[in-house]
């Protein structure tokens, strides 16, 4: 079964055509980020009218690189929530025109579910149930992933998600936009103890996180040293604030497990990128005996193929719509 994927939630456009859920035939990006880098941040209208200016010809590029035509493809998949509603809708629109046009079944595919779909295209042996930690731009949860389609969420950030947390430090750093990246590059040279950096306890769940704490005081500690004109120690910093995100993240994730005993730990979205989590996963699961899945790193961030991976199986699920499929900014795992 042939899907052509569409992904338009934040600022990246993507389409992707993927074989039977599993195999990858096209995966074709179109990032918005030098645009957004101007203004340190991403402006939804900016992102929703480049959407529209990719979208068509980024999905006849999967579909080529694929070298398939239209008449291959089985259906049209499209990330339908969450995300920035005016950007989900372009792609929402688009995915419908083409089911409408090429007669194909339309599956709308949760924006989260997709991130976790990635570890199944890094991983053929992996299967549900497991455990898998969420972390992107807009999301910070812990997933129990009882099958394809059948999830809950066990807890998670009751403020800012990791990656925006990422961002916002660095943006008052100056050194770049997304953060994520960059702020991980800094910190390999850096003493990771150096600044003690508040960890949230949130009281009443202990699976839930909160970073609100930490970037504010982060942002404090930038302020303070610029005012008095002291110079941060920028890698130590950057290693610093990778340990109090990862030491939030990665207890919690393991907690879960322990509570769940599936013995599979996954983790996805743009920040499963981050080495320090990473390596702290590793180490946790070597030491609790769990089997860890790790996302490959080109399917960390927004991509097409794992909106076409998590596709094949909501489809499998019955999980199709018609033509009144709306776009929603917040939706429910
Ligand atoms: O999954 P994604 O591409 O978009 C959303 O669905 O939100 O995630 C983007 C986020 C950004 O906040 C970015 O700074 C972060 O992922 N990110 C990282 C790394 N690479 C990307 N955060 C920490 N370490 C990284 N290496």
């Amino acid at each position: 079964m042939n899907i052509l994927a569409i992904e338009s939630s934040c600022d990246e456009t993507a389409a992707a055509v993927v074989r039977d859920g599993r195999t990858v035939l096209s995966n074709c990006v179109s990032s918005q980020i030098e645009m957004h880098t101007i203004y340190g941040g991403v402006v939804p209208e900016i992102a929703s009218r480049k959407h529209v200016e990719a979208v068509t010809a980024l999905a006849d590029q999967a579909v080529e690189q694929a070298g398939l035509t239209c008449a291959n493809l089985d259906a049209v998949a499209v990330t339908y929530a969450p995300g920035l509603i005016g950007a989900v809708l372009v792609g929402v629109n688009f995915a419908k025109g083409a089911a409408m046009a090429l007669d194909l079944p339309l599956i709308p595919v949760h924006h989260v579910r997709g991130h976790i779909a990635a570890n199944y295209l890094t991983h053929p042996d992996l299967e549900p149930p497991f455990v898998c930690l969420c972390v992107s731009g807009g999301t910070t949860a812990i997933v129990d992933v009882r099958s394809y389609t059948d999830m809950a969420v066990l807890g998670g950030t009751r403020d800012d998600a990791a990656g925006e947390c990422f961002d916002k430090v660095a943006r008052v750093l100056g050194i770049g936009y997304p953060g994520g990246g960059p702020m991980d590059r800094l910190a390999a040279g850096g003493d990771d103890r150096k600044y003690d950096l508040p960890q949230a306890h949130v009281s009443g769940h202990e699976l839930d996180m909160s970073f609100s704490g930490l970037k504010t005081a982060s942002l404090n500690l930038i302020h303070n040293a610029q005012q008095k004109g002291e110079e941060l120690d920028l890698p130590s910093f950057a290693a610093s604030f990778g340990r109090a995100v990862s030491q939030s993240l990665v207890p919690r994730a393991m907690a879960a497990s322990r509570k769940l005993g599936y013995g599979k730990v996954a983790v996805a979205g743009g920040v499963a990128a981050n080495s320090r989590i990473r390596a702290d996963l590793q180490a946790a699961c070597a030491q609790s005996g769990d089997k860890l899945f790790l996302p490959e790193l080109r399917y960390c961030g927004d991509n097409g193929a794992m909106i076409g991976c998590q596709g094949y199986y909501e489809f499998l699920a019955g999980h199709t719509a018609g033509a009144e499929l709306n776009a929603y900014a917040t939706r429910d795992i």
